[in-house]
Order: structure tokens, then sequence, then C-alpha cells
């Protein structure tokens, strides 16, 4: 069988199977040919590959490829809750710009930069990361990435921005959550000399570490930690900074081990087992006795003097945990420094740059607190941006098109909203009102939530709590939906106070790194003030210098919103499946959820309400040309004008479309219609064609069979004959002559071979006569020929020197006749002197004669 045949008589059985024949006809799937089965179901459309990687580089490539050509800044916005994928989606991106622009792509590995740019992922993820219900690695801040490129499109250099740690994590957890990784990865990877030297203890004897260990699966905190002190390395971060770095973890934890008591006949607090203390001192470098005095009575500011105030066991404990997380903070805002002063190559310029923000997104929780305010209130303000350049972008690209479209404007939808949060004053907003009330006395998150609602109640996104007893303080409706919020603790959060005492205390540590850590602690809110609020009169802080969290944050915000504003922003919005970190499970209800959040149902509105799909006149004629056979003339068209004829020859309802300057625009939907009829059409294409060449091998195969047929035939016919002509004698006879009259035939081809040969020789002989005679006749020719040329040559010679002589005679006659001419000249000179000469002696005789004659006259004779 012919590999042709093959495919013409291969196993149908799977063809023939109903089942597959429906499959076949509703997917409208093509028969391909297989080495195995003969023929199996295709699809037109490529399979894709299910890695995530692949789509998102594919999407991705876009704001790279507009990078390169335009040069225009672009940023790329990762939003989504909790486990979506923002930081892994950040990660990929940053990995992919580290590989095709890496300005050592010629040196294959990557460069320095390219690699440290890589390993301040994992170092702040150690340190920011944590393990939560929802998500085992969540990042429990925001960050901005900025990747700065030079002119060819290499980087030059990295920064990043951090946003909002939740650093409330470093003292407690909620039930299977963990503290940030760093704490177990020091706990478990520690050698012996680094566990003497931070004064570990195991995970039970912390009370900050509320779990205890908790370990991850499929992860081993052991083996991260040698990671992450390798990139520490990589980052080349020295091992006096790292040390320092771990030692400020130690202290924190540590710091909850500090355990106060209250005072049997008073309400002071007192501290009767002061050893982690002294292990806390020991690490951060301050007097054991200075640092209890500061935490248990603490010297005061009243009016000019200083006082010693004693605290209570509350006050006490919760100065300890201001302080535990301040110096997380802290810690954690001097490593981005740090990383940023590793990737900062300012040697070389950058000229533009590649943003990426990796920033929680909208979520509504049952109740929500001052840091989910902020969230909401950022991405409030993203969404915004979002609205703002889907339809500004879109509206003018119309416009460029000229396309008829009524301006709609959609970016200010969510402004009401914004100025609910941020607005300065008339009416204030919450940040201003909530920054108002920290300097009032005895205000309580009680008073400040009844003065908004004085102050806003009016504001169509503030909505009261509707029941008396809610647990809400207030909701705010965001874009997304209502969110209730309770104000608990507020004040507090915003003030973010700390026991000046004890930052005074660090801020003179002897380990310097402690040192540096609290170098500016003239800008901290004394505990004192916050507790003022409730006894003494309105503090007066150096309010020019103290900034409330909700102050810094806006302000935070607002440069971020300008960066992004000046850049060609890209979104990426992920999506949670589900909420039990499992493969392959969709949640319909959660996808949902997250998508009305995150906006893309507005996105999709407002997509419906334009023209959404665009293609050029070029790519569309290419494409769907096949839809619209004979529609354009033969020869060339315009492309604006072939088009026109296409789309008329589709019949599309005139909504449907818009035609503009360059491109057809078309409503959501249409062009996936356009698409499945090509693909039809195509299948229709591939069917014929492969029925045409099912044909042409099957008719080969028959006209083979006809031939085998006749020689069959042919072969059977001569077999009779044979069996029949075998025992007659005169045949026989015949087949043993037969042989022998060959012979004789033989022999007289030999002898007119014989003659031929002859003849032939005699022709060669003549042939070789006349070579020798011409061969002569050349060779006397071409000695004539040689005779000649010296001939030639003898003359050549003669001639030239003949002609130099004749040069040689005609420059002498030149000469001679120079000659010639002086002395005629000189001739002339002389006849006319000699003549003049002449007269003149001649008149001189004449007047010597003349005068004798008048002086003889003149004289009486
Ligand atoms: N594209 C993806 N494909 C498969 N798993 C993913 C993908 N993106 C994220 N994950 C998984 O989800 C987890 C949470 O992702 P992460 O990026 O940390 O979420 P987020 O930063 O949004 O909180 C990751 O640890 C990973 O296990
Ligand atoms: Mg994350």
């Amino acid at each position: 069988m012919t590999d042709a045949d093959k495919f013409l008589y291969g196993d149908r059985s799977g063809i023939n199977d109903p089942l597959a024949q429906a499959d076949w006809a509703s997917k409208k799937l093509v028969w391909i040919p297989s080495e195995k089965q003969g023929y199996e179901a295709g699809s037109l459309k490529e399979e894709k590959g299910d890695e995530c990687v692949v789509e998102l580089f594919v999407y991705f490539f876009n704001p790279l490829f507009f990078f390169l050509t335009d040069r225009e800044d672009q940023s790329i916005l990762c939003t989504g809750e909790s486990g979506a994928g923002k930081t892994e989606n950040t990660k990929k991106v940053i990995q992919y710009l580290a590989h095709v622009a890496s300005s050592s792509k010629f040196k294959k590995d990557q460069g320095e930069l390219e690699k440290q740019l890589l390993q301040a992922n994992p170092i702040l993820e150690a340190f920011g990361n944590a393990k939560t219900v929802k998500n085992d690695n969540s990042s429990r801040f925001g960050k901005f990435i900025r990747i700065n490129f030079d002119v060819n499109g290499y980087i030059v250099g990295a920064n990043i921005e951090t946003y909002l740690l939740e650093k409330s994590r470093a003292i407690r957890q909620a039930k299977e959550e963990r503290a940030f990784h760093i704490f177990y990865y020091m706990l478990t990877g520690a050698g012996d000399k680094m566990r003497s030297d931070l004064c570990l203890e195991d995970y039970s004897k912390y009370r900050f570490l509320s779990n205890g260990k908790v370990t991850i699966p499929g992860q081993t905190d052991k083996e991260l930690f040698v990671e992450t002190m390798e990139a520490f390395n990589i980052m080349s971060i020295p091992e006096e900074e790292i040390n320092g770095l771990l030692k400020v973890i130690s202290a924190v934890l540590q710091l909850g081990n500090m355990v106060f008591k209250k005072e049997r006949n008073s309400d002071q607090a007192s501290m009767p087992d002061d050893t982690a203390a002294q292990k806390v001192c020991h690490l951060l470098g301050i007097n054991v006795t200075d640092f209890t005095r500061a935490i248990l009575s603490p010297r005061i500011k009243v009016g000019r003097d200083y006082v010693q105030k004693a605290q209570t066991q509350e006050q006490a404990e919760f100065a300890v945990e201001a302080l535990a997380k301040a110096s997380y903070e802290r810690m954690f805002r001097w490593l981005v420094m740090r990383i940023n002063k590793a990737l900062d190559k300012t040697k070389r310029q950058g000229a533009s740059f590649i943003g990426i923000l990796d920033i929680a997104g909208f979520e509504i929780f049952e109740l929500n607190s001052f840091e989910q305010l902020c969230i909401n209130y950022t991405n409030e303000k993203l969404q915004q941006l979002f609205n703002h350049t889907m339809f500004i972008l879109e509206q003018e690209e119309y416009q460029r098109e000229g396309i008829e479209w009524s301006f709609i404007d959609f970016g200010l939808d969510l402004q009401p909203c914004i100025d609910l949060i941020e607005k300065p004053n008339g009416p204030p907003g919450v940040l201003a009102l909530l920054d108002e009330e920290c300097w009032f006395p005895k205000a309580t998150d009680k008073t400040f939530v009844e003065k908004l609602a004085q102050e806003q109640g009016t504001n169509p996104k503030f909505v009261k709590p509707k029941k008396l007893k809610d647990d809400a303080d207030f909701c705010i409706i965001h874009y997304a939906g209502k969110v209730d919020y309770k104000a608990n603790e507020w004040l507090m959060k915003n003030m973010d106070p700390l026991n000046e005492c004890v930052a005074t205390l660090l801020n003179q540590s002897t380990d310097k790194f402690i040192g540096d850590l609290w170098r500016d602690v003239d800008r901290i809110v004394g505990l004192d003030k916050v507790a003022g609020m409730a006894d003494s009169g309105p503090f007066k802080t150096r309010k020019g210098m103290f900034r409330t969290v909700g102050q810094l944050y806006k302000e935070q915000l607002g440069n971020l919103m300008t960066t992004l504003r000046n850049t060609n922003p890209n979104f990426v919005r992920c999506i949670i499946p589900n909420h039990e970190k499992k493969a392959g499970k969709l949640d319909a209800h959660l996808v949902l959820d997250q998508l009305s959040c995150n906006g893309v149902l507005e996105g999709i509105r407002i997509c419906r309400q334009g023209f959404p799909n665009r293609i050029v006149f070029q790519e569309f004629r290419q494409r769907y040309e096949i839809l619209t056979p004979n529609a354009i003339p033969k020869g060339f068209m315009d492309g604006k004008q072939a088009c026109v004829l296409m789309i008329k020859a589709l019949e599309l309802d005139p909504n449907l479309y818009r035609i503009g300057q360059s491109k057809v625009f078309f409503r959501a939907g249409v062009l996936a219609h356009l698409e499945e009829e090509r693909d039809l059409k195509i299948t229709d294409v591939i069917m014929s064609f492969q029925a045409w060449c099912r044909g042409y091998v099957a008719r080969k195969a028959f006209a083979k069979r006809q031939q085998q047929l006749t020689a069959m035939k042919v072969i059977q016919r001569n077999c009779a004959a044979y069996l029949k002509l075998r025992n007659w004698k005169w045949w026989r006879l015949f087949t043993k002559v037969k042989p022998l009259l060959q012979v004789s035939r033989q022999e007289e081809e030999m002898l007119a071979k014989e003659e031929e040969l002859l003849k032939v020789k005699e022709k060669q002989i003549q042939v070789e006569e006349q070579l020798k005679e011409f061969e002569a006749k050349q060779q006397q020719l071409s000695a004539e020929k040689q005779a000649l040329q010296e001939q030639l040559h003898a003359e050549t010679e003669l001639c030239a020197e003949a002609e130099e002589m004749r040069a040689r005679l005609a420059a002498r006659k030149q000469e001679l006749e120079e000659i010639l001419h002086d002395m005629e000249s000189r001739l002339e000179e002389e006849e006319e002197r000699a003549e003049a000469s002449d007269g003149e002696s001649h008149h001189r005789r004449q007047t010597e004669e003349n005068g004798g004659r008048h002086h003889s006259a003149g004289r009486p004779e």
C-alpha cells in the first residue's frame, strides 16, 4: 500500500462512529490525516497552551512594543483581590523585561543589574509577605516598581516605592495566618552562632507569634532563609547591615515577651521580670535601666517642665506594641531604601520607564477599617484613571478617525466619592475630618463619626447605618458597591503615636544601624499627646513637622497618580477563581463579584456603547475578503473603498460599524461573528480541497487496478497458449532452432560493424592528415606573424627616433628663427639709427653753413 492509499483506505471505524460524527458536525471540524488512525478530527483554531505566562506576554508585548517604538513611558497596573495573582504577574513582567531588555544580551547571561532587579523581589517578599487564609504568599504592602530604560531600550536602573505596610501583622495574626515570612525563615534557618548572637528562642516562646509554628505546604523556611541571604549577597548588601536587620526582627519578637503587671496598691505598671527587656536592649544597643524607665514612667513635658509620669499596665503594653510595629516598619522602609540604592545606577541616564504597580484591589469585607478605607480610596482613584484613559483615549481616536460621535464624559463619574474621602474643605472629607479630630482635645472615634455625619450627611455617596445597633459606623458608596466602615481606633491609627523617650534612646543607640533607623525622631507623635486627648488641653505638637498617616498616604498616592497620568497605563485585572487555593475550580459568584469590583463590568458597559474593535483597512481586507468573494473588482483598489464594498456585501447593520480614516470600527461581538463565518468558510474550502485530493488519489488507484486487470488477462492467455503448445513437436523444434537463427544473424551484424569500423578508421586517418597540414600551416603563419611583428617594432622605433629628431629640429628651427628675428629687429634699429645720425650730421652741416652766411650778412660789409 502506498502512502496515498493509506489515507484512502484508512481505518474509518472512528469516523463512522455516530457520536464522533455528531461532534464533528456541531463543531464544524475537519478530518485530518493521522498516522495511527487514518483520520482524526481537527480544528481550524489553534490550541493554546494553558500557561498564563504566554498570554500575559502576548498581552504585555503591546506596552513594550509601544514603549520601544514611541518611547512613551508605560505603566502596568495589576489589581485584584488578595491571592488573585497580582504579585505573580508582576514578577513575570519583571522577569520578561529583564530577559528581553538586558543590556548584556550579547553576553548571554544577565547582567548584574538585571540579576539584582530579580533578586529585589525575594527580599521584599521575605520581609513584606505573609501567609494568610487566602494566599500563602500574600504581599502585605503595595509597591510600584519603576524600571528605567536608556534610549536603546536597555535597562539602566530601577526604583521601588512601597505603600501601606500592614505592620500590625508583626505582633498579631489571625488564626491559621502567619507573621511576615522572615520571622519563620530566621527562626528555622539561623545557625547556632546566629541563634546565640540574636538571642533567638523557640517559636512557642514568642507571644507575638500568636499561632506558634505554622508551616506552609510545599515550602521550606530553612531553604528560603538561605535563598534570602543569597539574594542579599547578589544585592551586595554587606554582612553588618543584614545583621542589623535581623537584630531588629529579633528585638521585635522580644518586645512581645515583656510582661507588665499592675502594682498592688496603685494603677502603675511594673515589670517583675526584665529578661526580655535585657535582650531587647542588648539587641538594640541601649541601656536597660533607661529603657525600662522610659517605658514605665517616661518623662513628659508639662508646660515648661519635664515630669515623670507613671504608666498604667495598658499604656505600657500599648507603648511596647507601638514600638515593635514602628521598629518593623522603619526596618522595612530602610530595606526598600537600601534596595533602591543598589538598583539606582545613575551612571547611565534613563530616557523612559515602565512602571509596574502591584497594589491591593477593591475588596468588601463585612466591616472595614482605616487600612481598607485607604485601599478603597486608592482603587477609586485608579479606577478613575482607568475610565479616564479608556474613554478619553477612545473618544480621541474616534475624533481622529472622523467618526460621528457625541462626546460622553465618563471620566468624572467617580469624583464625588473621591471628594468625599480626600477633599480638604467645603465640606471637609473623611481624611481631613480625621486629621482635624486628631488635633482636638477629648476627641474620640465616636466624635469623629458624629462630625463626619454632620458634615457629609447629605452627600449622596455617604450613608448613615440604618439600624441603631448596626455594627458599622458609616458607609461609603464606592463605585464597586456599598462598603461599611467601623471607625475603631481610627484616631490612634491616623496619628500612630510612639513613646518619645524610647525613640530618643534608640536614636542615641550605640549600634550605628539602629541609630540610623531612628534618625528622624522629632517627626513622631508622643504617646502622651494621645493620652492627653482625654484629659489635658489641645496639644501643641510641632504641627509643621508632624503629618498624620492619612495625610502622608494621600500625598504619596497623589505622587503616584501624577506619575501614572504621565504614562500610558495598561491594566491587568487579576481574578481569583476560588478561595480554597484549588486548581481548576471556578466559583462563578466569586468571579462575578470581582468583575464588578474591579470595574470590568463597567468597562464592558462602555465597550458596548462604543466601538471597541477596530481593524486597519489592509488587514480587514486581507482577513475577510474570503467572505465576500466577488465584491471587489480585480486590479488595484484603495483600502477604504475596498472595505466599503466588502461591508456592503456583508450586509451588516449600519449601526454595527463605522468607517474611519484608516480603520473600520465595530461594535463588540461583530468581529467575533465575522471570525466565526470565516472559520466556516475556510472549513468548506479545506473540505472541498480534501475531497478533490481524495478523488484524485481514488482515480489513480482505479486506473492502476484497470491496468492490473488487463495484465492479468494477457498472462492468462499466454499461459493457456503455452500449455497447448508445450507438447507439439514442431513447436519444440522451433524453440530449439530459434536461438541458432539468432547466432547466424549475429555474424552478419559483426561484419557490418567491422565494415563500419574500417570506414571510420579511414576517415580518422584522413582527418589526422588534415590536422597535421593545418598545424604546419599555422606554424608557418605564426612565424610570419612573428617576423612582421619584429619588423613593425623596428619601424616603430625608427619612427620614434625620426619623430624625436623632427622635434629637435623643429626646436632648433624655432630657436634660429628667434635669433633671426632678433637680428632683423637689430638691423632695423641700426638702420634707423644710421639714418638718424646721417640726417643729423647733414643738418648740422647746413646750419653751420647758414650761420656763417648770416653772420657775414649781419655785419656791414
Ligand atoms: N497565573 C497563575 N497560575 C497559577 N497559579 C497562580 C497564578 N497566579 C497566582 N497563582 C497562585 O496564587 C497565589 C497567589 O498569587 P499572588 O500573586 O501572590 O496574589 P496577590 O498578589 O494578588 O495577592 C500564588 O502563590 C500562586 O500559587
Ligand atoms: Mg501580592
